[in-house]
């Protein structure tokens, strides 16, 4: 039997809500209100490779505890762009390079003299394929990068485990079983470990990279359903090419295309709620309308 998406969503909601204490709710609603979120501003961004201009002068927010989803057709640039945003591009085969600002928290992550080792630290980044370290146990993939920042102890790895695996909805099936392969897991449950592992490093940003397009319809609704319990915390941005993803997840929204020259640029930028029923250029609205791509 096949379950579609829709009946996964008549199933009700399968995340159970975080397993926050109250008190940490109310320190953290305080330090929200200092601090309102971390943000991004993506300020004139262009990247290549090589000679080719891959995307040119893009400039779009990335807000505070809000989903921003990154749409637009196969090859126009999502990926780049994503992978701009936490200095991987630069490590990404192809001589790549890089113009153009991008804020976190108001400081350039481009700035001379800025570890682009701490800024991954601080962007977490999902990838489209789950990729679970295939040596490690379920326990040890949630803090392998926790343990190469420092040496912490085995209780506050053993918390860490726990609620990481928790905040990914992922606890419940994996408590008993915390010694085994990471990859022993089903698809849909690797790619929440991996959003664990993410989530470990504390991120101010969580970037994703088309997270559910190698997931079945009942493990894309329980990601999705994540995304919305984890943007009370966290500030993501996803990019998908599935435009009922995009309006289901997401807050705001970037239309990309790239013409005839191959250059991705931004078209629209704006709510969701207002681009895929009121799109102000009619490229965004040929493409929400399935016209093309
Ligand atoms: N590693 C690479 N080396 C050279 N060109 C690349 C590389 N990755 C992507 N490109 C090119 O950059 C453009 C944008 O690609 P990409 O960001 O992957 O688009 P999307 O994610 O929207 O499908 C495409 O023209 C693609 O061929
Ligand atoms: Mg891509």
């Amino acid at each position: 039997m096949t379950i579609e998406a829709t009946d996964a969503r008549r199933m009700g909601p399968l995340i159970p809500a975080l397993a926050v204490p109250a008190a940490a709710w109310k320190e953290r609603a305080a330090s929200d209100a200092a601090i309102g979120g971390h943000a991004m501003r993506v300020e004139s961004l262009s990247a290549w490779y090589g000679n080719h201009l891959a995307v040119h002068d893009i400039t779009l927010d990335i807000k505070p505890r809000a989903v921003t989803a990154i749409i637009g057709p196969s090859g126009c640039g999502k990926s780049t762009l994503v992978r701009c945003l936490n200095r991987m591009h630069e490590v990404t085969p192809g001589a790549p390079r890089v113009s153009g600002r991008v804020l976190l928290d108001r400081h350039d992550i481009y700035a001379p003299g800025v570890d682009p080792v701490q800024v991954r630290r601080h962007v977490g980044m999902v990838f489209q394929k789950p990729n679970p370290f295939p040596s490690m146990s379920i326990y040890d993939n949630v803090v392998a990068g926790l343990k190469l920042t420092k040496a912490p102890s085995k209780a506050v790895l053993d918390e860490t485990v726990e609620r990481c695996l928790r905040q990914a909805a992922l606890w419940d099936e994996v408590k008993d079983k915390l010694k085994q392969s990471g990859v022993s897991l089903s698809g849909g449950q690797q790619q929440r470990l991996c959003i664990a592992r993410a989530l470990a490093m504390a991120p101010r940003v969580l970037l994703m990279d088309e997270p559910c397009s190698a997931l079945d319809p009942i493990a894309t609704y329980k990601i999705e359903a994540l995304i919305t319990e984890l943007k009370r915390e966290y500030t993501i941005a996803i990019v998908t090419h599935n435009m009922q993803q995009a309006s289901r997840v997401s807050d705001f929204t970037a239309f990309l295309l790239a013409a005839d020259d191959r250059i991705g640029r931004l078209v629209e930028y704006g709510e969701t709620a207002e681009l895929f029923t009121a799109p102000k250029d009619e490229r965004t609205e040929a493409y929400i309308t399935g016209r093309f791509g």
